[in-house]
């Protein structure tokens, strides 16, 4: 079956993504990310705006917090129908438990129960912040593999890496063990505050089991077209 590309809606509000929706034919159905800054503009009302219109959603929220809360508010998100959602690995393999009993508990009748995944270390910390802030003294690399195993114990369904990272962690974990990386770039687009990007089809290659894209689709002149050559490469028809 046809991959598609998971876009990372990243507007401030519901006008904005109308706007942009206006793009693409109605019977095109979108896998969408919507991340914290949206859903705390807009709340559980723009999901259920989107999956209305047939959309699938990724909430991208990172939840972080004691098991007890973790689990109450897994059971909301099952409720919303979204299709991934994600917690940090840094809040322990306790706690990832209570958020697949959450999602499982909250899920309807007849619905699948969300794919669970973890955050390891955010891309946006270095090192040297690791070791500094967290005090965590082994290397990056080791760190993101440790919270990777963690999160394949805690019987979560993968986590959100960088590309860069895809090979090393399906080495370390299960065949069913999910890669979700954002970061992609196609050839020739610009890479905006992205740091080590991948191209789709290189991704696929790589062994990732599905790609974020946001600005080389959101702030396209043609949104769609570029939307319909990124699925090209991520499913290597181009
Ligand atoms: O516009 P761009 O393609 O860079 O958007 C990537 C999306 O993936 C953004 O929503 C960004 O916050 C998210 N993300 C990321 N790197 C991570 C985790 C999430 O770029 N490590």
């Amino acid at each position: 079956m046809e991959q598609r590309p998971i876009i990372a809606f990243d507007f401030a509000s519901k006008q904005e993504i109308e706007k942009f929706l206006t793009h693409f034919p109605l019977d095109e159905k979108l896998f969408v990310k919507i991340g914290m800054e949206l859903f705390y503009q807009e709340g559980p009302a723009i999901v259920k705006f989107l999956r209305l219109q047939g959309h699938d959603i990724f909430l991208d929220l990172k939840l972080h917090d004691i098991p007890n809360t973790v689990q109450k508010a897994m059971r909301g998100i099952a409720k919303m129908g979204v299709k991934i959602t994600n917690v940090h690995a840094a809040g322990g393999i306790e706690m990832m438990q209570a958020a697949k009993q959450g999602l499982i508990e909250g899920t309807k009748e007849n619905q699948n129960v969300p794919e669970l995944i973890a955050v390891t270390q955010l891309t946006s910390t270095s090192e040297g912040q690791m070791h500094e802030d967290q005090l965590i003294s082994v290397s990056l690399e080791e760190s993101v593999l440790h919270y990777a195993k963690c999160t394949e114990k805690a019987g979560l369904n993968g986590v959100v890496c960088s590309a860069h990272e895809v090979k090393k962690i399906h080495e370390a974990t299960n065949n069913d063990f999910i890669c979700l990386t954002p970061g992609i770039r196609p050839q020739g687009a610009s890479v905006g505050d992205q740091k080590r990007v991948m191209t789709p089809e290189k991704a696929r290659k790589i062994g990732s089991n599905y790609i974020v894209v946001g600005r080389p689709i959101t702030q396209a002149e043609d949104p769609y077209q570029s939307y319909l050559q990124i699925k090209k490469e991520w499913n290597g028809e181009a």
